[in-house]
Order: C-alpha cells, then structure tokens, then sequence
C-alpha cells in the first residue's frame, strides 16, 4: 500500500510528479492563512508531510498519529518541537548546504542598501527630488576596508565572512558557542565576545538559528554597546532581535541604519511603526528566495521525505533521537 504524504507547499511539476510516483499526495495551499481547516483534516492518515512556514504544534501532531516524518522546506526548524518530534518518534528533516550562498548574498544585500541607502534614495528620486547635482545629505557609508562582525559562524555566518574577506577586503569578527580556528585561518577572523563584536563592528549581521538560548539575543543594552555609526543586519529568525527595542535605536539615530529580511510577526504588518523608519531597509523573508535555490530546496527536501519513507535514514535528519527511537 503507497504511504500517504501532505504537501502543504506546492512544488515544481516535476517534483510533484516524483511524489505522486512514490505515494498518495494531498496537496493543501495556504495552511498558514485559510487552508489550516484543510490541513486538519488532511493529517489523519498522513504517513509523511512536506512544507515550510507553519508553525507544527503538539495540536496539529496529535491529529497525525501514523505521522513518520516531517520534511521542512527549509534550514531553519524553529517551527517544530523536536521534543515532541522524538517523543512520538517522528523524522524531522531540513534543507541545509543548498541555500547557504543564497542566503549570505541576501545578507550582503542588505549591507550594501544599507550603507549605500539604495531604497532610500530610489523613492528620492522618484519623488522627484534629483534636481541637481548630490551632496553629503544623499552619501552613505564605506562597507569595503570596514569590520564585519558576524553573530553565529555556521554555514551562512562563513559564507558571509569568505565574501566580507576575499571580496571587501573586510576585517571579520565572530561570536559564536565555541570559536572555530579554521575559519580563522581562512578569513583572518577574530572571535570576539558577543559584547566586543557588538562594540567594535561597523557592520553586526545576526546569522544564527532561534532557540530558547538565542531569543531577545539583541535588545536595548546590546543595540547600545554599538557604534552610532553602525548597522544591524538579521537574516536569521525575527525573534533573535527585541523588534521594540531596535524601532527606538533607529528612530533616536544610535545606530546608523539597520536591514531586516525576518521579522517577530510575519507577514509585517503595514501599519508597523518599522515601516515609518527611513534609516532601515526590510524585505519579506527572502534569505533563500531565488528560483534556483528554492528549486534546490525542494528536491533536498523531496529526497529526504521519500528516503524516510522507505525506512532509510534521511541525508538530512534533524532529530537522531527520533530515528533511534523508531529503529530500536
Ligand atoms: C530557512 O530555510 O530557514 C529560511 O529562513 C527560509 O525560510
């Protein structure tokens, strides 16, 4: 009998196609906006489900009790609760490796609006403003020859630091749990304490995943240790970053600027005071959003769904206590 498997993410014909192959798909659109009644009534049954962006709580694992693994369609996996994951034994798996480059560019992106105030001076320019000649009021700042201090040194963080080095012939700083002499060596990067990057950057990119540990990592007392000539950049998960406090540090000028791809609540909401601050640049979650990588990503994460199903042990499993927990 074919396993049963929810889709809550569309994917490319051809990766569909690769499910249908293999088992019954049911295929639910928007679970996060109106499509949850439908994913309710999908779980029952499921053996396997594949998706991002929804947030998999106790409730809605209660409702899959044949549930064998969950395939995200994304790096991050603060959407799930691996201790309820390993108590009921089901496979959680991720898509690392495919988006680290992706998303270091969305990272440099950010940088470079920021320093270089490209959003800014576009809506200035079609306003209408650019009548003559520019001047100090439209400059912005160097990133080349400058301190990049990067705030989690795993993939990402390193891909950040090879661009920051060989390319902007930056000096790089990292904080992260234990230092890493390799990427030592290879970028000439010092770790620091969290509060001496913080005090000694020109530009701090926070690239590390949401835990209970990195929560409200950055918030009022840490905006303050940087440099009024600073600039914040989060690719990680909104919640790393006190929202509330930062709005305040930008609207006062304690830092220069700040570039925001993640948010606490997504999608921002367009009332949100952020949006009044004309010293940010924000996008809606793009770190890995291009065709290529997202493309990437869902085979990565297509293949680990199939392998689990087959009772082999996924490339990319997240949870090794939920394996052990099946297989002993
Ligand atoms: C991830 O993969 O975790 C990225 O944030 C994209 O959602």
């Amino acid at each position: 009998m074919k396993k049963r498997i929810v889709a809550y993410k569309r994917l490319s014909d051809e990766l569909m196609a690769r499910l249908h192959a293999q088992a019954e798909v049911t295929l639910v659109e928007a679970p996060a906006a109106d499509g949850l009644a439908r994913l309710r009534a999908a779980l029952p049954g499921a053996h396997g489900l594949l998706g991002a962006s929804l947030r998999l709580d106790r409730a809605l694992l209660d409702l899959a009790p044949q549930l064998e693994v969950i395939s995200s369609v994304s790096v991050g996996v603060d959407n799930y609760d691996i201790a309820a994951l390993d108590q009921r034994g089901v496979l959680l798996t991720n898509t690392p490796d495919v988006l680290t480059e992706t998303t270091a560019d969305t990272g440099f992106a950010l940088i470079l609006a920021c320093a270089r105030r490209v959003v800014e001076l576009d809506g200035w320019i079609r306003a209408g403003h650019w009548r003559a000649g520019i001047g100090p009021a439209q400059f912005g700042c160097d990133v080349q020859g400058k301190t990049l201090g990067i705030v989690g040194m795993g993939r990402i963080g390193e891909a950040l630091a090879r661009r920051a080095h060989a390319g902007f012939g930056m000096r790089v700083l990292y904080h992260t749990r234990s230092p890493r002499p390799e990427v030592e060596a290879r970028y000439g990067a010092g770790y620091r304490s969290l509060d001496a990057l913080l005090a000694e950057s020109d530009f701090v990119c926070l690239c590390l995943p949401l835990t209970g540990a990195t929560q409200n990592l950055i918030g009022a007392r840490e905006l303050a240790l940087m440099k009024p000539s600073a600039i914040l950049v989060n690719i990680s998960r909104g919640r790393v970053l006190d929202e509330v406090a930062l709005l305040q540090a930008l609207a006062e000028r304690r830092i220069r600027g700040a570039g925001l791809d993640v948010f606490v609540q997504e999608p921002l909401a367009v009332d949100s005071p952020l949006l009044q601050l004309d010293n940010l640049v924000v996008t809606p979650h793009i770190g890995s959003a291009t065709l290529e990588t997202r493309e990437a990503m869902a085979r990565c994460a297509v293949d680990n769904l199939l392998a689990a199903l087959a009772g082999e042990r996924p490339a990319n499993l997240v949870n090794p206590v939920a394996w052990e927990r099946r297989n002993n």
